[in-house]
């Protein structure tokens, strides 16, 4: 059984809970992060607290601890629970409070760590693409605050999954594709470039799709970070999605159109590569 982390616990997960007056159980009042985790190292960690840290910010949050101290906690859970493939998730809300939606000054923060077991990386079995499909974005005009307020994340994914779609990628009004309900969206132009959505307040800043496009960039393959449409995306050569929990998942159709010849590309499959050795590399915990 897996020990989970309750503001400076170690507890059986089972265990694990919070008080039912926690701001961030009524109101989703909380922030979030989810690391990979590949050999016992924690992927892009210093880009993950990067915006853990600007969420909270974003949201004056109190911070429950020093970023020191927050990886050591991290470390010491990984170590409790002997894990070394899978994924570290962190949540902060801004505390306990009797109910009242104006955000009371100086609550102390509740802090949570769970982690789950995963296979490690394979690139050959991430070269097996997925088909998604798409649906209005009905999200908040805040979504660069990576909050645990998912619930239309969780309504689009849950349907892409009722229709044997592995994500849903999400509309705004004049049809152009922000993100997928839980993963950045790319595709590949008849040109060979490497498209994703520009970063700003409708798309979560993805820390995979930095990584990605500084891969791209020191591995001379042309990117842009810009708006793409249905239509584009549709007529792409390739399309994928990346996160901390698929990486890079090649995308076989966008609803029922079929994109390139149906399988991973060229292009994805050097990003795969490039991504799975650079897990291999990034900084021991
Ligand atoms: N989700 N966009 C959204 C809306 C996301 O929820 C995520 C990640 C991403 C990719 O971000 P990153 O590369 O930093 O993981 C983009 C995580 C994995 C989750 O909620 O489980």
């Amino acid at each position: 059984m897996s020990i989970s982390y309750v503001n400076g616990r170690y507890v059986p997960h089972r265990e694990a809970s919070v008080h039912i007056e926690d701001r961030g159980f009524q109101f989703a009042d909380a922030v979030y992060e989810v690391f990979a985790l590949q050999g016992g190292r924690l992927i892009d960690e210093e880009g993950h607290l990067d915006r853990l840290e600007r969420s909270l910010g974003e949201l004056a949050i109190a911070r429950p601890m020093s970023r020191a101290a927050l990886k050591l906690v991290m470390r010491q859970l990984l170590r409790a629970n002997r894990i070394a493939y899978g994924s570290l998730y962190l949540q902060i809300s801004r505390g306990v409070a009797p109910r009242d939606f104006a955000a009371p000054q100086g609550l102390t923060p509740t802090l949570v760590m769970t982690v789950m077991r995963q296979k490690p990386f394979d690139p050959q079995a991430a070269l097996k693409g997925a088909r998604v499909i798409t649906a209005p974005d009905i999200r908040w005009k805040r979504c660069d605050i990576k909050t645990v307020q998912l619930l239309a994340g969780v309504m689009c994914k849950t349907a892409a999954h009722e229709q044997g779609a592995a994500e849903a990628w999400l509309l705004d009004t004049d049809g152009f594709v922000t993100e997928g309900s839980s993963s950045n969206a790319w595709i590949v132009t008849a040109d060979g470039e490497l498209i994703t959505r520009h970063t700003d307040h409708a798309i979560l800043g993805g820390v995979t799709r930095k990584t990605v496009i500084k891969l791209a960039g020191q591995n001379n393959l042309k990117y842009v970070e810009r708006t793409f449409s249905l239509d584009e995306a549709k007529a792409a050569r390739e399309a994928f999605t990346t996160s901390s929990t698929v990486m890079v998942r090649p995308v076989t159709h966008i609803d029922d159109t079929q994109i390139g010849d149906g399988a991973c590309g060229p292009f994805c499959r050097n990003v795969i590569e490039l991504y799975g050795a650079y897990m291999k590399q990034d900084a021991p915990t």
